[in-house]
């Protein structure tokens, strides 16, 4: 996840273990650096930082130019072998790399007939190997000529052993960044790395194919003809600037969730189709299958929440969502025709681990939607589906939810295409929508500074209740929380046709009602209970699709979304709800990433 490189007078070592560790709030499981000199070492490990120092002890790793890596693993566990940079089978190149390549069993079994094998699980080995098939003395063209073959994204430092005085970097969807300084050159994933070093950055763009020399640094486009960028002068410090310039993790991954929905999506639709090869199961695995289960905690129980109705929907089976705590001590009646889906951002949430193993004991088929490569869950289960969220860092769950609903929808969807209940026309509605939300999302999060002066007005309100109905309740749930976790503000989910048989009596002018109306069936249903919460004096800020002109006349404020489609609403809509919690515990002066008895990951009962 965290990408150096230097070339320079100075020893390369010090400056890239500096540069790695400026970049460990990025999150990684494994590191490893590469130093070019009178001859070639690399050492790399699974764990931190520290453990790669270690094992640097005692070591003679001198010369002025090397590339190092912190790895969030992506393809293969994290352990020693799979850890960065790797190597061609000659040694000659070396490569680390951020990304994921959606192409490389394809590449990887083309090299493999020519006679190659490979030493890792990993889908950066085949870039590696591409270079040297394709090195003829120069390490520039011989990079070109492998990255027009690689599909998906991928920041890249290389180098090669035959030539000590460059090394290249090329970007494509995944941040890359150059720093200038006087007889020496970097490049990383993010500018904190660089910052001790020099305030000259350049942003690479994608496509950029740069080759660093330790007087000049050079931008080439695909197609070798050479290109100039601006140098931005940078003027914030180092503690600003490792969470990307905002003031908390949890903005800056919010603002991620436009690239993660891409991330998400990335693979899974190929020539129009919607097609997630992790899950290769064929008919007759499912003829049996008569009952679905979601388990999980917190938010990843919410996303959950959301497969529950989609899988009634697509699937025609009965299906369940329900926390991991309860599930692990009722005796769920379940046998080898249930499915369980296993929904875990770190997958080592004690209760959800419990639960999963649970579910083996009683010989349930399981599938994970996971984020941690590697982890618990995602080693126990039959089938894992990771989301791709990229390391969350702040304790609530943002980014990750985006995610796993993405990854559980299509995940749905694939399934109903091998029971043939999704038709070719619903298969091409909802690829044609999937590939709108990323720009929905952008769209939101420009308008964001709505959110923020609603907050202004009902910053000291004590109570609130989220309602929606179908898909827009489970969203309902998922913003309540969002609230109490980070704001400390009472929060309620509930479906708004519930409103009536109880809360209704709490509804006085002091409170404050969020009406989530993103579900067009059920549109009307929820602005009749809009009025409702309106004739006892509560204050409603609705969420809505933008064609719902209705709703201005009913509620106090409207925060607009896209017009998604409607099976597809909780990716995007979920956005809003994030931001409105963020600028309320904001406004209150909280400790946003950290909120006080939480953690991110509880792996304990
Ligand atoms: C904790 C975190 C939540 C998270 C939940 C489940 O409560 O604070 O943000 O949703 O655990 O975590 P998991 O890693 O299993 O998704």
């Amino acid at each position: 996840c965290g990408i150096v490189g230097y070339i320079g007078d100075k020893e390369a070592l010090p400056i890239l273990i500096d540069g790695l560790k400026r970049l460990e709030y990025r999150g990684y499981d494994s590191a490893g650096v590469a130093i070019l000199g009178d001859d070639l070492h690399v050492v790399k490990t699974a764990g931190r930082i520290k453990d790669l120092e270690e094992k640097l002890k005692g070591t003679k790793l001198i010369g002025h130019l090397g590339i190092a890596h912190t790895r969030w693993a992506t393809h293969g566990i994290p352990n020693d072998i799979n850890a960065h940079p790797h190597y061609s089978e000659s040694k000659n190149i070396v490569v680390i790399h951020n990304g994921i390549i959606e192409n490389y069993l394809e590449l990887k079994k083309m090299l493999m007939k020519e006679g190659k094998t490979f030493r890792t699980e990993t889908d950066t080995e085949v870039i590696a190997y591409l270079i040297e098939e394709f090195y003829e003395g120069d390490l520039l063209k011989a990079v070109q000529k492998t990255v027009s073959m690689l599909e998906g994204s991928y920041a890249l430092a290389i180098l090669s052993k035959e030539e000590k005085d460059h090394f290249v970097a090329v970007r494509k969807d995944s941040p890359l960044i150059g720093g200038i300084g006087k007889g020496e050159n970097f490049v990383a994933s993010d500018i904190p790395a660089v910052l001790p070093y020099t305030k000259d950055v350049i942003i690479f763009e994608n496509g950029d194919i740069v080759d660093v020399f330790k007087n000049k640094m050079v931008i080439y486009d695909k197609n070798l003809n050479v290109i100039e960028r601006p140098i931005h002068k940078i003027d914030w410090d180092i503690s600003d600037a490792q969470k990307g310039g905002f003031k908390h993790f949890m903005l800056k991954e919010i603002l991620e969730e436009p690239d993660v929905i891409v991330e998400a999506l990335r693979g899974r639709i190929k020539n129009g189709e919607i097609e997630i090869p992790e899950l290769d199961f064929d008919k007759n695995y499912f003829k049996n299958i008569n009952q679905v289960y979601f388990v999980a905690c917190g938010t990843a129980y919410h996303a959950g929440l959301v497969g529950k109705y989609l899988v009634e929907k697509y699937l025609n089976i009965p299906a369940q969502a329900e926390v991991a705590s309860e599930f692990r001590y009722r005796n769920p009646v379940i046998d080898e025709r249930t499915l369980v889906f296993v929904v875990s951002q770190s997958g080592e949430t004690a209760d959800t681990l419990a639960a999963l193993r649970l579910a083996k004991e009683k010989k349930a088929k399981t599938i994970g939607i996971v984020n941690v490569v590697g982890s618990s869950v995602a080693r126990e289960v039959d089938k894992v589906v990771y989301i791709h969220a990229g390391p969350e860092i702040a304790v609530a769950s943002t980014k990750a939810y985006v995610a796993q609903v993405e990854v559980i929808t299509l995940s749905i969807l694939h399934l109903a295409k091998i029971i043939d209940k999704l038709n070719e026309a619903n298969e091409k509605l909802f690829v044609e929508e999937f590939q709108k939300l990323e720009g929905f999302a952008r769209e939101i999060l420009e308008n964001k500074e709505e959110i923020a002066s609603f907050v202004s007005t009902t910053k000291n309100i004590e109570e609130t209740f989220f309602i929606g109905r179908n898909l827009d309740y489970a969203l309902s749930l998922e913003g309540a929380l969002k609230l109490k976790e980070i704001a400390y503000v009472h929060a309620e989910g509930y479906p708004a046709g519930e409103l009536k048989h109880g809360p209704l009596a709490l509804i006085t002018p002091n409170s404050l009602v969020i009406a989530i109306d993103t579900f067009t069936p059920l549109s009307d249903k929820t602005i009749s209970n809009i009025k409702e919460v309106k004739a006892r004096g509560g204050k409603v800020l609705a969420i809505a699709k933008k064609d719902n002109t209705r709703i201005k006349e009913v509620a106090d404020s409207v925060f607009y979304i896209p017009n998604v489609l409607d099976d597809l609403t909780p990716i995007i809509t979920v956005i809003p709800l994030q931001l409105f919690a963020y600028y309320m515990a904001d406004a209150r002066g909280l400790d946003i990433d950290k909120p006080r008895n939480l953690a991110k990951s509880v792996t304990v009962e």
